[in-house]
This record gives C-alpha cells, structure tokens and sequence, in this order.
C-alpha cells in the first residue's frame, strides 16, 4: 500500500515523478504529493484524491527541481485527505515520504510535543519526520540521521527522505515494505517497485530487509546493511516497458485478462521436457528435495488463496500428498502443528504481503516449529528479488509480467499453472502416461484460452442482466468450488455487487433461503465426475425460480430455457478446467463493473499491495 517514487537527478523530475505515481497508482489512491528540492529550498504539493488531482496543481503551479520524492496514499493513520497526504515536512527542511505503519509513533509523538513540536496532520510519518529533524540538527549528516531515528522506530516501513542542507542526497530504507533502486546513467530513483521507473531505467537493486541507502551526486548508489557499506546485485529487467500502458484496451484489467494465453505459455516455458516437468524449474536440489515431501502446507492471501484452494484437489488426487491450505493472516497467529516432511508453499503475486511474508517467518521460526519444522520452504511469486523469493529456500515465478489492475487476473492462472507444475513434480511418478498426457494438455492450455476468451461478446451481452443486482451466488464442486469462490471475489471487488460462492452440494443447507428471481446463481459446470450432481443442484434452484447462468462445457447437455441460460466452455481436460472457467467469471465480473461505471482498476477501498497488517 502507498507508493514511493524519488529521483536525483541533474534534470528536472516533476515529469518523472508524476509518470511514477501514476504507474503506482494501484498501490493506493486516496491522495498524493511530491516535494522537490532546488537551491536548498522545499516546495511541495499535494491533492485530496488520485493522482490526476495533484496533476491539475502542478499544472497549476509546477514544481522546478533536480531532486525529490513523491507519494500516493492509502490511509492507515489519518484519514485521506490533503493535509494527512505525503510528503511531510518538519521544520521546513525535511522532507519525508513512507509506506508502512510506525508501531510505536504514539509515545513517541508524545515526547515530541512535550518538546514543543506541533504537529500539522494526523500521520505516524510526520513523527519520523521530526526526529530526523532533530538527529540532523546534532550531526548534520542526513545518512547517520536517518540510521539513528531507524533504530527507534518499530513497525514496517519503506521510506525517503531529503533534506534542505543536503542538497544533493536523498536516504531510502525499507524494513517489512518494498523499495528498489533503479541506476539511471548519471540519476538515481528509488521506487516502491520497478514498474514506476522503467520510464527511466531497466536496470535495478532490490534492497533487502534493513537495508538502508544513499543516492548521491558523488557517490552514486551507496547501500548500508547493519551500518556497515553492502553489496546488491543490479538485475535487468526484461519484460520492457509495455506493461505499464493499456496499449488497445480500455482498461489494464481487460489488457491482462486477454494477456492469459500468452504470459502462460511464458510460465511454461523452459519447464517441461518431451514428457515431464522439469523439477530443476523450482531451484537447485529440488529434485531430490521433493521425494522427501509427504506434506503441504500452502499459505496466501486473496486471489492467491483462493490458487491455493485449487491445488489441494490437485495434490491429494494426483499425487496423494495430504494438504492443508490456509490463509496466512489466520495461520500467522496461530499454533501449527507440523507433520514430518512437510513442505511448507507461499503463494503470492507481489511476494510482499504482509501477512504471507509474516506467515513465512512464523512458519521457520523456532516457537512455530519446536524442534523438527518444515522440511524446506517454496515461494511461487510474480515479482523477481520480492522478500518472499528471497526468504524462501526455493522458488518458482510466474511469468504474468507486471499486473496493475487492482483485481487479480492473470497472476491467478499463471499460478495455477505453476501449481500443476508442482504437482506433478511431486508425484515421483516422472513422464508415466498421466504426467504425459497433463503435460500435453498443458501446452495445448495457451490455445483453448484464446477460444475462452472469444466468448467476451456473448458474456457482454450477459452481463446486462447483473447490472441492477445487489446480490449474486457462485456455484461449484470439486476444483470448481474455489473457481467460483474467485468469480464471486471478483464480482464484489470491481462491481461492488455483494457475492458469496458456495460447494453447490452446501446449498440446501442454507444459502436456498436466499434464491428468488432478484439473486442471480451461476453455476460453473465442467464435464467431470461431479456434473450429474451439480445438474440436481441447479434443478434445485430452478424450482426455487431462481435466474440461472450456467459456464457449461460444450458437451454436457443443457438446454437454455425460461430462467436458465447458458454459456458454453471450450472442452478441457478435467484438471485443468479451473484455468479455463476462471476467464468467462473474470470477463463477467469486469463487463459489470463497467455497466455500473465502477473504477475497474482502482476500485474503491483497496490496494494491490498491501504490506501492511
Ligand atoms: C490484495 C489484492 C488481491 C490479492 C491479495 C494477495 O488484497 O487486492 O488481488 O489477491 O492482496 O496479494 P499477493 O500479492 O500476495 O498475491
């Protein structure tokens, strides 16, 4: 949540900043500043609102400067608004912007009004501002300032900072939220991730935890671990700059949903051999790691989740591996048993959810494991150098490029995909006739999403009939349970329509009670085992008069009537299906929420990232 941009450079850098919160934008939208430095002077400005609000003021009065930092909001302490947005300043010559939650800024808010400082907005930041403030008031050496005011504060943060008497310097750190630097030719950024400086650079440094850094004229990029000087690795980015535009498409969310077919076949790519998966894809050593393993244990958040939920059907059937999925905000607090051999399995887009990252701690940490713990740790994330890849022994990433729509899309298949991967890796069973065939289907995955995604117009054409609910049910069974768990998330995350999604078996245990003509039921129905059964189910609603829609594969049986129509689905192999059906729910929900006139991208309330608690 929040997004940092900071630029020294020898060339004025309201442009560059401005493009930078506009590509963070995703990360928190309720307000948004930028404060530059020229002469040894502070100008700053800020808007209520998306970043388009701050736009208009600088057109208004733009800000000349050759060095400064910028911020979009997501509220934690304070509400939104002008005065609570970033950056602070304290005594007219710091200059502070942060992404996180400073645990412990009450007492010492406290001790800093005993002392006479007044206090202008209601943030926990403005409180570090002031006692950098004061540290560069005894020491005059912003770096040394910054380390020592670190050490006071608890809680997680990504910050920049600058100040009127160090002219040409700015001092990041990052502890518990993301920062990275990006190495210009004769400039240097810091950003909250890489996608707001391809417009400057592609060649970055991913800090690690506790990290804190120096850009300056003279010294360049100057990196600090433990106060002592550290080397980090520059990385290249190799996806180019496209993700950061909707190129065609009237949305980022619709440009990444139709990005499926292709970002899948790059996640598959380099990982299947004639017959098998190539269990190399997952780290050194894990090959042999994985014939250990005799259980799971997956921890996400979110859409993640809900990937998460699928794979349990997947490793218990295909691999007989007993699994437990959770999401990490519940595991995190409380006590784990854990079996032996257990393979412990983060899944995450971002790799810097707070809650996963925080669930990865616990789960190698001594008090969660007593003597024995997990067997080895495995991350599948989309962002290269994120604090889970690096904190987890091995690591797979999906190749879905950056997403910048607020609701997951295509980070959603791709990790299904690295999850089948996975499964099969675990299977022990390498290139026998099952794996063969899963590995074939697998590569014909990329082509039968394309035909999924030719039911856009038809599902436009649906969607009408959802623009004036207030309410929707999702029907599933077996790995179409969490598929339509995802479908109703997206529908309540874009269109604000509120929607549940339940194992159709459950619905006769209560969720009956709701069906009317005014609740809409859809119903995903691959041609598997469980169809007969979800065809009673959906009998069920029907005699209720309940409005079916039904995502039916194109050879089962349905026929469209009163109350009940239906669509159909490409066929798939059964396994695979919930990658398929996920594209005709995603589409559904995102054709709503342009009917409502919702913000598909940013829609209201929510953050892409969310790094904090
Ligand atoms: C936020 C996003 C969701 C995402 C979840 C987990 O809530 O809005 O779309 O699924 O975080 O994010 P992660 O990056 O860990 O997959």
């Amino acid at each position: 949540m929040c997004g940092i941009v900071a630029a020294l450079a020898a060339r004025n850098v309201q442009g560059i900043l401005l493009e930078g919160l506009k590509r963070l934008e995703y990360r928190g939208y309720d307000s948004a500043g930028m404060a530059v430095l020229e002469n040894g002077v502070l100008e700053r400005q800020r808007a209520n609102g998306k970043v388009a609000a701050l736009e208009e003021k600088l057109d208004q009065h733009a800000l000349e400067g050759s060095i400064g930092i910028a911020h979009t909001r997501w509220a934690t302490h304070g509400k939104p608004s002008e005065v609570n947005a970033h950056p602070h300043l304290a005594g007219g010559r710091v200059a502070i912007v942060h992404n996180g939650i400073i645990e412990n800024f009450e007492p010492l808010k406290r001790e800093l009004e005993a002392d006479g400082v007044v206090f202008e907005s209601e943030t926990d930041t403005e409180v570090v501002a002031h006692l950098i403030d004061r540290a560069f008031a005894a020491s005059h050496d912003l770096l040394a300032a910054v380390q020592s005011v670190l050490a006071r504060i608890d809680g997680a943060y990504a910050l920049a900072v600058m100040h009127a008497d160090a002219p040409r310097e700015i001092v990041g750190a990052r502890k518990g939220s993301p920062l990275v630097v990006g190495a210009g030719i004769g400039e240097n950024f810091l950003a909250s991730d890489t996608l707001a400086l391809l417009q400057v650079t592609d060649r970055f440094v991913y800090l690690q935890e506790g990290d804190v850094v120096r850009l300056s004229d003279a010294q360049g990029i100057e990196i600090f671990a433990g106060g002592e000087p550290a080397e980090r690795e520059v990385h290249t980015f190799e996806h180019g700059d496209g993700a950061a535009s909707r190129g065609e498409y009237r949305h980022f969310m619709l440009k990444e949903i139709h990005e499926q077919p292709s970002v899948i076949a790059a996640t598959l790519a380099g990982r299947l051999s004639g017959s098998h998966v190539l269990e190399s894809s997952f780290g050194v050593g894990a090959r042999a790691l994985f014939e250990r393993v005799r259980q799971v244990h997956i921890i996400a958040c979110g859409t993640s989740y809900h990937a998460g939920m699928v794979a349990r059907y997947w490793l218990e059937k295909l691999a007989g591996i007993p699994t437990t999925v959770e999401v990490a905000s519940e595991y995190r607090y409380r006590e784990v048993v854990v079996p032996e051999d257990t393979l412990f399995v983060t899944l995450s887009q971002s790799g810097e959810t707070a809650d996963t990252l925080a669930a990865l701690r616990y789960a190698t940490s001594r008090e969660a494991n007593g003597a024995r713990g997990y067997l080895a740790t495995l991350a599948i994330c989309n962002v290269p150098g994120s604090s889970l890849t690096r904190e987890s022994d091995l690591s797979l990433m999906t190749q879905a490029g950056p997403e910048i729509g607020v609701a997951s899309t295509k980070a959603f298949t791709t990790q299904l995909v690295a999850l089948m991967l996975l499964t099969l890796s675990l299977r022990g069973t390498r290139g026998d006739e099952r794996e063969t065939a899963l590995v074939q289907a697998l590569r014909g995955l990329p082509a039968l999403l394309e035909q999924a995604l030719e039911m856009d117009g038809p599902i436009a054409e649906l969607s009408e009939a959802f623009a004036e609910k207030h309410h929707a049910l999702f029907l599933g069974r077996g790995t179409q349970f969490p598929i339509a768990l995802e479908g109703a998330l997206k529908l309540k995350e874009i269109s604000y329509i509120h929607a549940e999604a339940y194992p159709a078996g459950e619905l006769k245990h209560g969720p009956l009670a709701l069906v009317d003509a005014d609740m809409p039921v859809i119903a995903v129905a691959p041609n598997d085992e469980l169809l007969e059964k979800l065809k009673s189910n959906l009998q069920e609603v029907r005699a209720r008069g309940g409005e079916l829609f039904v995502f039916a594969d194109e050879s089962v049986a349905l026929t469209a009537a009163d109350n009940l129509r239906v669509l159909h689905v490409p066929a798939v192999d059964e396994y695979l299906a919930p990658i398929v059906y996920t594209l005709p729910l995603q589409l559904l929900s995102y054709h709503v929420a342009v009917l409502k006139g919702t913000d598909v991208d940013q829609p209201r309330n929510l953050a892409k990232s969310v790094t904090v608690e």
